[in-house]
């Protein structure tokens, strides 16, 4: 196991009727923005229980967050944390509104020239303005996590920040506001979760007897819920596991000690960044063309996935390791989620070049638990995903 430093303070508020708490976890005299996306919180009622638990809370809104959230759209509310001496931030929503609230939390004390170098300079945020959330679709572990992707439309960019400063104070997650989330939602959050565990476990056996247990554990636990959760979202048993299994992914537990790829990600994000396709969706395109072209370094975790998650015990190594990502697709497509590139765009000619391209011009040289792979590796796993 390698050595490692541990640290999460998001306080977590877990359960049924847990929106009511809300004031509680606020300073008294806080001038607080509350930030949500598109509208949905108002249809389902979430909107309505996060006033009344504020009524006593002096409150400014700002809504219109967009999925990918957008750096223009979060410049407009950075203009009103300033106009208004907002001292605390509230996001209500995914992980686009979080995400949204952390580069607002850290933009709010920035004093450099444009708050986009926060995001193309990879400036990590040490101290920002304090935040808590409700979330409201569970998918990215951004509810426990100080990580945020930020998308900028005018140069179709999709780029990552974070810091230990961005830790949300707390997250109030109550997992009826599941009921209301769409099929779509749904499959992209039992999506994003999955890919979250196996992008810190997927790489190769370092002797982390626990973490390796605790990914398992989230990605059974993620295959048991996720035909319940699909057939009836209000299904609170299913819910409830659904909900915490997202947290638990990405909240810096199982990534500690292990090494970690990611690289499924950053290609991922490239293709929400020039197509819009869904963040979730992205991953299954990219992760069974990853896991094919890396067999070789992932195999033996491939394997032992095999056996513990998917109860594949037949063959050699290489034939468990095989199956693996045979049945990992499946599972996919089970979701609902199609995993070729083609499936999503006619367009996708040049794709793969243009994303080497992308990486080269950032400079980055390599990527994944390796680092070993290059821009013209990355071409060619792209390829494999049209
Ligand atoms: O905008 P509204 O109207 O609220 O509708 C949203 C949105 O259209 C809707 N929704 C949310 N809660 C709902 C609901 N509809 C009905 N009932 C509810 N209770 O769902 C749609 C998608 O929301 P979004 O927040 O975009 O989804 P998600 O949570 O999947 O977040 C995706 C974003 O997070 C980033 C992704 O790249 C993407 O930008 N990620 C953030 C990470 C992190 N911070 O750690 C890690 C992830 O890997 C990911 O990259
Ligand atoms: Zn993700």
């Amino acid at each position: 196991m390698n050595n490692f430093e541990f640290k999460n303070p998001t306080k977590i508020i877990f359960g049924k009727n847990t929106i009511e708490k809300l004031a509680n976890e606020i300073p008294k005299d806080a001038k607080v923005l509350l930030l949500y996306g598109g509208g949905s919180i108002k249809k389902n009622g979430i909107y309505d229980q996060v006033k009344t638990a504020l009524s006593n809370v002096d409150v400014v809104e700002f809504g219109g967050i967009p999925a990918n959230p957008e750096y223009a759209k979060l410049m407009a509310a950075l203009k009103v944390i300033k106009d208004e001496n907002i001292t605390y931030l509230l996001a209500v929503g995914g992980g686009s509104v979080i995400d949204g609230t952390k580069f607002l939390s850290a933009a709010a004390l920035y004093d450099g020239d444009t708050p986009w170098d926060i995001l193309a300079k990879n400036i990590r945020t040490h101290k920002g303005m304090p935040f808590g959330t409700v979330l409201t679709l569970p998918a990215t572990g951004s509810e426990m996590n100080s990580g945020a992707v930020i998308t900028r439309a005018e140069t179709k960019e999709k780029r990552t920040m974070g810091g230990p400063g961005l830790f949300p104070e707390f997250s109030i997650l109550d997992p009826q506001v599941i009921a209301s989330i769409p099929q779509r939602q749904l499959a992209n959050g039992l999506m994003d979760s999955f890919t979250h565990v196996l992008e810190q476990y997927m790489t190769y056996p370092i002797g982390a007897l626990l973490q390796d247990r605790f990914a398992e554990s989230i990605l059974q636990t993620i295959i048991e819920i996720a035909p319940k959760v699909l057939k009836d979202p209000t299904d609170y048993k299913a819910a409830s596991n659904f909900m915490w299994s997202c947290t638990m992914a990405l909240n810096g537990l199982i990534q500690k000690g292990v090494p970690n790829d990611w690289a499924v990600h950053a290609m991922g994000h490239e293709l929400t960044a020039l197509f819009g396709i869904d963040h979730a969706r992205t991953l299954a395109i990219i992760a069974p063309s990853h896991y094919k072209f890396n067999f070789e370094a992932k195999k033996e975790k491939l394997a032992q996935y095999a056996e513990r998650v998917w109860n594949i015990t037949e063959g050699s190594t290489d034939d468990k390791a095989y199956a693996a990502i045979e049945k990992t697709t499946e599972f996919f497509h089970e979701l609902g989620i199609k995993t070729k590139l083609s499936e999503y765009t006619e367009d996708y000619e040049g794709t793969a070049e243009e994303i080497a391209k992308r990486f080269t011009d950032r400079g980055w040289k390599t990527l994944g638990e390796h680092q070993t792979l290059s821009p013209d590796k990355v071409e060619k796993i792209v390829k494999m995903a049209y």
